[in-house]
């Protein structure tokens, strides 16, 4: 096990706190904090994300990772920071004005509208997407076929198009979620404990999926997960949030050897309980 050195130190590497926000960066975190009361529920967070990344968010529960994606997407107002996207500053702005520039996000908690079929949920998005939605009666479900059954093929639905998502398995859902997520063409795709509830192997699944996209499509993900089978196989890079601060960031390796992760993780018990971690050492 080695420490990370100086150099490695988060808040010291490429990524990590400048002056002003990186010009190639999709998106810039400077200083972002969130106090609830006297809890400093985030911290001082700079952080970039580059195009066609997949950084990981982690942390143990209650290190403030919703709070963190909450203020990138608009729901809360940081208490100081800024967050640029493209370069430009979205601090503070709602989260429809945050979509509209190109953020898209997946929750926890799947949000599908349970008595439309699979196909109309996606074209539902794409109208959305396209300001049509003023447009819908009854020749709605002639709109935007041929794109949502690309969006539904590029996650491995095509086949239950027709299926009304009530019925669906829930590994189904999350991948009908991405595909509605990806009818807006987002940039960034911010995405909570994506495969919360599904089983290992979906999950891994899941994240492949996910990975093939960014790079396929060129855009960036930020995503926090708690199983970290799924976080070493598929991450570009990790960063480690502990109390509301940044405490490691960088490659899978310098984080998975980081004796304060480590410390954070097996005091907290849930971390490096992996079966399957060998393989990556
Ligand atoms: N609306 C709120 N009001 C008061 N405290 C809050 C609020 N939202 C979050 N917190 C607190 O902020 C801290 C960070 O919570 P957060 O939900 O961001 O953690 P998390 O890393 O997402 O955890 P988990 O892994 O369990 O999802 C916790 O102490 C939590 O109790
Ligand atoms: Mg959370």
């Amino acid at each position: 096990m080695s420490e990370l050195t100086p150099d490695d130190q988060p808040n010291q590497d490429s990524n990590s706190v400048s002056a002003s926000p990186e010009s190639d960066a999709v998106l810039s975190v400077r200083s972002l904090s969130k106090s609830f009361g006297g809890i400093d529920a985030v911290s001082n967070v700079s952080f970039n994300v580059a195009k066609a990344e997949l950084l990981a968010l982690i942390g143990p529960n209650g290190a403030g990772k919703t709070t963190c994606f909450n203020m990138l997407m608009g729901q809360l107002k940081p208490t100081t920071g800024t967050v640029h996207l493209d370069g430009e500053n979205i601090t503070g702005k709602l989260p429809r004005q945050v979509w509209r520039k190109g953020v898209g996000r997946t929750f926890q908690i799947t949000g599908t509208y349970q008595s439309m079929t699979v196909i109309e949920n996606v074209q539902m998005a794409l109208l959305s997407h396209n300001r049509r939605l003023f447009e819908i009666r009854s020749y709605a479900h002639k709109q935007y076929q041929g794109e949502a059954k690309d969006l539904l093929a590029l996650v491995g639905m095509q086949d239950q198009a027709e299926r009304a998502c009530a019925v669906l398995a829930y590994g189904d859902l999350k991948r009908l979620e991405l595909a509605i997520a990806l009818a807006h063409s987002p940039k960034l795709l911010l995405m909570d404990e994506p495969t919360a509830g599904m089983a290992p192997k979906e999950r891994i699944a899941l994240m492949k999926l996910t990975a093939d996209i960014v790079s396929q499509r060129n855009i960036s993900a930020l995503f926090t997960e708690h199983d970290m089978d799924v976080v070493f196989a598929h991450a570009h890079r990790v960063m480690v949030l502990n109390r509301g601060e940044i405490i490691a960031n960088g490659s899978v390796d310098d984080v998975r050897n980081n004796t304060q992760v480590q410390e954070v993780y097996l005091g907290g018990g849930t971390l490096f309980q992996s079966n399957n971690t060998d393989k990556h050492a």
